[in-house]
């Protein structure tokens, strides 16, 4: 038994989400799978109704879990409630170590134009950037005090080696079950974390002689994926670096409303959209649903090694695209206008078809 908690969370969030949930159904009736699918509450609806933003209930449906699908948390009611605030999905990232965030960034054939960038150029992109996500800037020591001429704000950057160790590692099996290249990222001219950084990545790479390595400064990354993306499988970085050039690859694909992710390292794995609860458009059916599917998808990948399911969903939103089909943010003159519930059912359909 495949156990998944399900956290839908806000705005758009269970509108996408209980399209996943239809895919994964259709995964498991194609594929014979006993996927255990549980519902919990999570974000502002969760606050409303237990005046926490992740209660006890969710917490321990989680940890009886082994992959956790999420929707998306927030919106203009409780964005400044410190409830909401300190992040729960941080804390939950931490407390389940979850010291790798995935985004895939893969261009449907089907939706060349949507990007901002010339087709010959983005044409065949498939990336997969790892963003080391517990440590370096964003959780070393911070501080305030006062200099010469007012207040000083001091942030550190830190990593152990055995940081390093295991986010490499993971990158170079990652790009084992790839196209077996990996671009490590970096600022050794300058930092002394990405010196350690660089050289606890060149001691792993002897443990994976069938795996190319090469190293790259952050800022000609930066140029490199608008330039040439065709040129990365695998990217592994830090956590600020990461946060920067993860947006940046992801716009390559054109809209939010496509990108998946994975947070992994743990035992328990969690699964989540991008985009976040798009209170401009919740309640109406415009969300795109496909961002959601293929979180879905990665869970089988990642958290459970079901490589033809997870396949099985990738391929079928290919095929829904290539007929023609489009939500508001990713449409094109000529193409077919769907909602959310109408795009998830197209796609399930595609997966196990209902014989209506
Ligand atoms: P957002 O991602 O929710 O929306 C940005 C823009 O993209 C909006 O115009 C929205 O309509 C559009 N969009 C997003 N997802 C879409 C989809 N699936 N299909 C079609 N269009 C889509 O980011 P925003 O507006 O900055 O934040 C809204 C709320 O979401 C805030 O409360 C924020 O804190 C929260 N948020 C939560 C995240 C999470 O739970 N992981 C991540 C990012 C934001
Ligand atoms: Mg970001």
């Amino acid at each position: 038994m495949y156990k998944i908690a399900v956290l839908p969370g806000d705005g758009i969030g269970p509108e996408v989400i209980s399209q996943a949930v239809m895919v994964l159904e259709a995964v498991s009736r194609r594929f014979g799978l006993p996927l255990e699918m549980r519902e919990g509450l999570a974000g502002g609806a969760a606050l409303e109704a237990t005046g926490s933003a992740l209660p006890q209930e969710t917490r321990d449906l989680v940890m009886n879990s082994q992959a956790i699908l999420f929707g998306a948390m927030g919106g203009p009611r409780w964005d400044k409630d410190p409830r909401m605030a300190g992040g729960s999905l941080l804390i939950m990232r931490k407390t389940l170590g979850l010291f790798a965030n995935l985004r895939p960034v893969r261009l449907y054939p089907a939706l060349e134009n949507a990007s901002t960038i010339k087709k010959e150029v983005v044409s065949g992109t498939d990336i997969l950037v790892v963003r080391e996500n517990t440590g370096g800037l964003y959780f070393g020591e911070k501080r305030m005090e006062e200099g010469e001429d007012g207040p000083r704000a001091i942030d550190t950057m830190v990593y152990s080696r055995g940081e390093v160790e295991r986010v490499a590692r993971l990158s170079f099996d990652l790009a084992r079950r790839r196209r077996k290249k990996l671009t490590s990222v970096d600022k050794a001219n300058v930092l002394l974390c990405s010196r350690l950084w660089r050289e606890v990545v060149d001691e792993v790479s002897r443990d994976y002689p069938d795996v190319e390595l090469n190293h790259l400064y952050v800022d000609n990354c930066a140029m490199q994926l608008v330039r040439a993306p065709r040129q990365f499988d695998v990217i592994v970085t830090e956590n600020t670096f990461g946060d920067i050039l993860s947006d940046e690859a992801a716009m390559v694909t054109g809209s939010l409303g496509m990108l998946p992710s994975a947070s992994i390292g743990g035992k328990i794995g969690l699964y989540e959209p991008v985009h976040g609860s798009a209170p401009d458009i919740a309640g109406e059916d415009r969300a795109n649903p496909i961002a959601a599917i293929l979180s879905a998808a990665l869970m089988l990948r990642y958290s459970f090694s079901l490589e033809d399911g997870a396949s099985e969903i990738e391929a079928a939103v290919g095929r829904v695209l290539d007929r023609g089909y489009r939500t508001a943010d990713i449409m094109e003159e000529g193409c077919r206008l769907v909602g959310t519930r109408e795009m998830g059912r197209l796609i399930a359909e595609e997966i196990y078809p209902s014989g209506e």
